[in-house]
Protein backbone atom coordinates (compact mmCIF):
# COMPACT_ATOMS: atom_id res chain seq x y z
CA UNK A 1 0.00 0.00 0.00
CA UNK A 2 1.48 3.27 -0.49
CA UNK A 3 1.03 6.27 1.55
CA UNK A 4 -1.72 7.88 -0.52
CA UNK A 5 -3.87 4.38 -0.22
CA UNK A 6 -3.40 4.90 3.28
CA UNK A 7 -4.66 8.53 3.49
CA UNK A 8 -7.62 8.06 1.45
CA UNK A 9 -8.88 4.99 3.97
CA UNK A 10 -7.74 7.17 6.73
CA UNK A 11 -10.46 10.23 5.58
CA UNK A 12 -13.12 7.36 6.10
CA UNK A 13 -11.81 6.41 9.57
CA UNK A 14 -14.69 5.71 12.14
CA UNK A 15 -12.82 4.17 14.51
CA UNK A 16 -13.46 6.16 17.46
CA UNK A 17 -16.14 8.87 18.16
CA UNK A 18 -13.89 11.84 17.06
CA UNK A 19 -15.35 10.79 13.50
CA UNK A 20 -18.72 12.57 14.28
CA UNK A 21 -17.17 15.91 15.73
CA UNK A 22 -14.60 16.71 13.73
CA UNK A 23 -14.26 18.60 10.39
CA UNK A 24 -11.46 17.37 8.59
CA UNK A 25 -8.78 14.39 9.26
CA UNK A 26 -5.81 15.45 9.36
CA UNK A 27 -3.58 12.65 8.05
CA UNK A 28 -0.35 14.59 7.44
CA UNK A 29 1.81 16.28 5.38
CA UNK A 30 4.93 16.30 3.94
CA UNK A 31 7.64 14.08 1.43
CA UNK A 32 6.85 10.56 2.12
CA UNK A 33 10.06 10.20 0.83
CA UNK A 34 11.84 11.94 3.85
CA UNK A 35 13.62 10.13 6.68
CA UNK A 36 12.93 12.81 9.39
CA UNK A 37 8.99 12.09 10.81
CA UNK A 38 7.62 14.47 13.52
CA UNK A 39 4.82 13.42 15.44
CA UNK A 40 2.68 16.19 17.39
CA UNK A 41 -0.21 15.51 19.72
CA UNK A 42 -3.54 15.81 17.25
CA UNK A 43 -5.29 18.52 15.55
CA UNK A 44 -6.13 22.00 16.61
CA UNK A 45 -9.24 24.07 15.74
CA UNK A 46 -7.02 25.57 12.49
CA UNK A 47 -5.89 21.78 11.69
CA UNK A 48 -9.53 20.52 11.70
CA UNK A 49 -10.25 23.19 9.25
CA UNK A 50 -7.94 22.83 7.48
CA UNK A 51 -6.65 19.40 7.43
CA UNK A 52 -3.02 19.98 7.82
CA UNK A 53 -1.00 19.85 10.88
CA UNK A 54 0.77 22.58 12.82
CA UNK A 55 -1.25 25.33 10.66
CA UNK A 56 -1.95 28.07 13.34
CA UNK A 57 0.08 30.01 15.17
CA UNK A 58 2.26 27.14 16.89
CA UNK A 59 2.39 25.77 13.28
CA UNK A 60 4.47 28.72 12.11
CA UNK A 61 6.62 28.85 15.19
CA UNK A 62 7.95 25.59 14.07
CA UNK A 63 8.07 26.30 10.25
CA UNK A 64 10.40 28.89 11.46
CA UNK A 65 12.26 26.81 13.96
CA UNK A 66 12.58 24.22 10.93
CA UNK A 67 13.78 26.44 8.35
CA UNK A 68 16.75 27.64 10.48
CA UNK A 69 18.39 24.01 9.92
CA UNK A 70 17.06 23.95 6.74
CA UNK A 71 14.63 21.54 7.18
CA UNK A 72 10.75 21.94 5.49
CA UNK A 73 7.66 20.16 5.29
CA UNK A 74 7.55 20.85 1.90
CA UNK A 75 10.88 19.35 1.10
CA UNK A 76 12.37 17.39 3.31
CA UNK A 77 10.50 16.02 6.60
CA UNK A 78 6.98 14.65 7.39
CA UNK A 79 4.57 15.80 9.76
CA UNK A 80 1.99 13.72 11.50
CA UNK A 81 -0.19 13.85 14.76
CA UNK A 82 -0.66 10.43 17.38
CA UNK A 83 -4.46 11.48 17.12
CA UNK A 84 -5.87 12.43 13.31
CA UNK A 85 -9.08 14.15 14.59
CA UNK A 86 -9.39 17.22 16.48
CA UNK A 87 -11.28 16.28 20.42
CA UNK A 88 -14.29 18.77 20.56
CA UNK A 89 -13.08 22.31 22.42
CA UNK A 90 -9.74 20.64 22.20
CA UNK A 91 -10.13 18.56 25.32
CA UNK A 92 -7.49 15.85 26.34
CA UNK A 93 -7.84 13.25 23.92
CA UNK A 94 -8.94 9.78 26.10
CA UNK A 95 -6.31 6.98 25.75
CA UNK A 96 -9.64 4.92 23.92
CA UNK A 97 -9.04 7.49 20.91
CA UNK A 98 -5.32 7.09 21.03
CA UNK A 99 -5.62 3.52 21.26
CA UNK A 100 -8.32 3.61 18.10
CA UNK A 101 -5.79 5.96 16.30
CA UNK A 102 -2.40 4.15 16.78
CA UNK A 103 -2.35 1.65 13.91
CA UNK A 104 -2.99 4.59 11.71
CA UNK A 105 0.95 6.36 13.03
CA UNK A 106 2.32 2.86 12.71
CA UNK A 107 1.53 2.44 9.38
CA UNK A 108 2.68 5.84 8.51
CA UNK A 109 5.71 4.70 9.68
CA UNK A 110 6.04 1.36 8.18
CA UNK A 111 5.55 2.68 4.66
CA UNK A 112 7.70 6.55 5.44
CA UNK A 113 10.11 4.39 6.69
CA UNK A 114 11.75 7.35 8.92
CA UNK A 115 15.46 6.71 10.61
CA UNK A 116 14.97 9.51 13.09
CA UNK A 117 11.51 10.79 14.80
CA UNK A 118 10.75 13.64 16.43
CA UNK A 119 7.90 13.77 18.89
CA UNK A 120 6.51 17.20 19.55
CA UNK A 121 5.67 17.78 23.32
CA UNK A 122 5.34 16.05 26.21
CA UNK A 123 2.18 14.35 24.98
CA UNK A 124 4.00 12.99 22.00
CA UNK A 125 6.44 11.62 23.90
CA UNK A 126 4.92 9.71 26.72
CA UNK A 127 2.78 7.97 24.45
CA UNK A 128 5.67 7.61 21.94
CA UNK A 129 8.90 7.35 24.13
CA UNK A 130 8.58 6.03 27.61
CA UNK A 131 4.94 7.05 29.93
CA UNK A 132 7.36 8.96 32.17
CA UNK A 133 9.15 11.04 29.51
CA UNK A 134 10.01 14.55 31.32
CA UNK A 135 10.61 17.25 28.30
CA UNK A 136 12.48 19.55 30.38
CA UNK A 137 15.02 16.92 31.28
CA UNK A 138 15.11 14.33 28.54
CA UNK A 139 14.64 16.52 24.98
CA UNK A 140 16.90 16.83 22.73
CA UNK A 141 18.00 13.07 23.26
CA UNK A 142 18.50 10.66 20.95
CA UNK A 143 17.39 7.00 21.98
CA UNK A 144 17.08 4.13 20.08
CA UNK A 145 13.71 1.99 19.39
CA UNK A 146 12.90 -0.24 16.81
CA UNK A 147 15.95 0.85 14.85
CA UNK A 148 15.12 4.25 14.22
CA UNK A 149 16.24 7.13 16.58
CA UNK A 150 13.71 8.87 18.24
CA UNK A 151 14.01 12.27 20.09
CA UNK A 152 11.59 14.41 22.78
CA UNK A 153 11.38 18.21 22.52
CA UNK A 154 9.32 21.49 23.45
CA UNK A 155 5.50 21.57 21.81
CA UNK A 156 5.54 24.77 19.63
CA UNK A 157 2.39 25.95 21.81
CA UNK A 158 4.45 25.57 24.99
CA UNK A 159 7.21 27.20 23.55
CA UNK A 160 4.79 30.21 22.61
CA UNK A 161 3.19 29.97 26.14
CA UNK A 162 6.65 30.33 27.52
CA UNK A 163 9.32 31.82 24.84
CA UNK A 164 12.35 31.13 27.73
CA UNK A 165 12.49 27.22 26.49
CA UNK A 166 13.02 28.49 22.93
CA UNK A 167 16.76 28.59 23.34
CA UNK A 168 16.84 25.00 24.28
CA UNK A 169 14.02 23.81 21.70
CA UNK A 170 16.58 25.42 18.84
CA UNK A 171 19.52 23.73 20.49
CA UNK A 172 17.43 20.36 19.84
CA UNK A 173 17.07 21.21 16.00
CA UNK A 174 20.69 21.78 16.27
CA UNK A 175 21.21 18.81 17.78
CA UNK A 176 18.79 16.95 14.79
CA UNK A 177 20.33 18.77 12.07
CA UNK A 178 23.98 16.99 12.80
CA UNK A 179 22.19 13.49 13.46
CA UNK A 180 20.76 13.84 9.99
CA UNK A 181 24.05 14.70 8.64
CA UNK A 182 25.45 11.58 10.97
CA UNK A 183 22.84 9.18 9.34
CA UNK A 184 20.57 10.66 6.16
CA UNK A 185 23.06 12.93 4.99
CA UNK A 186 20.36 12.72 1.25
CA UNK A 187 17.79 14.63 3.93
CA UNK A 188 19.79 17.77 2.83
CA UNK A 189 20.65 16.72 -0.64
CA UNK A 190 19.62 19.22 -3.23
N1 LIG B 1 -0.68 20.72 17.91
C1 LIG B 1 -0.36 19.46 17.58
O1 LIG B 1 0.15 18.70 18.39
N2 LIG B 1 -0.58 19.08 16.33
C2 LIG B 1 -1.12 19.86 15.40
O2 LIG B 1 -1.29 19.43 14.28
C3 LIG B 1 -1.45 21.17 15.78
C4 LIG B 1 -1.22 21.58 17.03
Amino acid sequence: MSLDELRAQCLNCKKCGLCETRTNVVFGTGNPASKVLFIGEGPGENEDLKGEPFVGRGGMLLDKMLAVVDLSRDKNIYIANMVKCRPPKNRDTEETEVAACRPWLEEQIRLIDPKIIVCLGRVSAIRFIDPNFKVTKEHGQFIEKDGRLVMGTFHPAAILRNPNQKPAAMEDFFALQEKIKEICPETYAE
